[in-house]
């Protein structure tokens, strides 16, 4: 059984009140009990402030980048040994927004995802097809190699402590997500890939969906048989949102 994972990545959003706030009413509606793991990835400077909030309760802290180089004269970056030191458990890599604006080639991903569990971070995975490339029927062509650089640099046996998010970069930020058959056809593609190399990891490795995922929609997404729970933008900034999207993995 894949436990699914909800994750509200925060982006370049709020601030100290306003994070506290939002930690304060999710803590408030979390259930005992809750089906899906619950993650916030809020910006670095708030990682250790919110990891305090956080901390002995069931939400976990993650990061939304970390640098592929362990430490040194890298200005601006952050490590993945700081990210450990502040809390965190996860990190996010290859987020579309990383790789399409700040040019992040898919072996530099794959250096992060290699940083990161070198610390014992656990990275989540972004991959996903630009609309040209959906449109143009490559979409499993683009998701492949972008999971195949992390699976030759780290091996399939990586994966065992790592999460993927199937992210269409058409569907982030846009209102259009993903639905839940087009979703299920990538997720399992994803994991037929990981399963060319080997059948228990592909079987156990926890494959989020993320792109426009909301309360009105998220439960016809968690639904189907590879969705494994989700990577939430905007709609994660909205406790009563983030909460009913976690609701919609049900309860155990
Ligand atoms: P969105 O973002 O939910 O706002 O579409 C998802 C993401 O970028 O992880």
């Amino acid at each position: 059984m894949r436990r699914p994972i909800v994750a509200g990545n925060w982006k370049m959003h709020g601030t100290r009140a306003d994070n506290a706030r939002l930690v304060e009413e999710l803590l408030a509606g979390l259930p005992d009990g809750a089906a899906a793991e619950c993650l916030v990835c809020p910006p670095f400077v708030y990682l250790q402030e919110v990891g305090r909030l956080v901390r002995d309760t069931p939400i976990q802290l993650a990061a939304q980048d970390v640098c592929a180089e362990a430490q040194g004269a890298f200005t601006g970056e952050v490590s993945a040994a700081m990210l450990k030191d502040v809390g965190c458990g996860f990190v996010i890599v290859g987020h579309s927004e990383r790789r399409w604006i700040y040019h992040e080639s898919d072996q530099l991903v794959a250096r992060k995802f290699a940083a990161a569990q070198a610390k014992s971070l656990v990275p989540i995975l972004c991959v996903g097809e630009q609309l040209a490339e959906r449109e143009a029927g490559r979409t499993e062509e683009v998701v492949g190699r972008q999971l195949d650089v992390v699976l030759e640099l780290c091996g399939v046996a990586a994966l065992r402590a790592a999460v993927i998010a199937y992210e269409p970069v058409w569907a982030i930020g846009t209102g259009r997500s993903a639905t839940p058959e087009q979703a299920q056809v990538v997720h399992a593609f994803i994991r037929e890939r990981i399963g060319m190399r080997d059948a228990k990891v592909a079987d156990a490795t926890r494959v989020l969906y993320g792109g426009s995922v909301k309360a009105g929609n998220a439960a016809e997404l968690f639904a189907r048989p590879d969705v494994d729970g989700g990577l939430i933008g905007g709609a994660s900034l909205n406790a009563e949102e983030f909460l009913a999207i976690l609701a919609a993995c049900g309860s155990r």
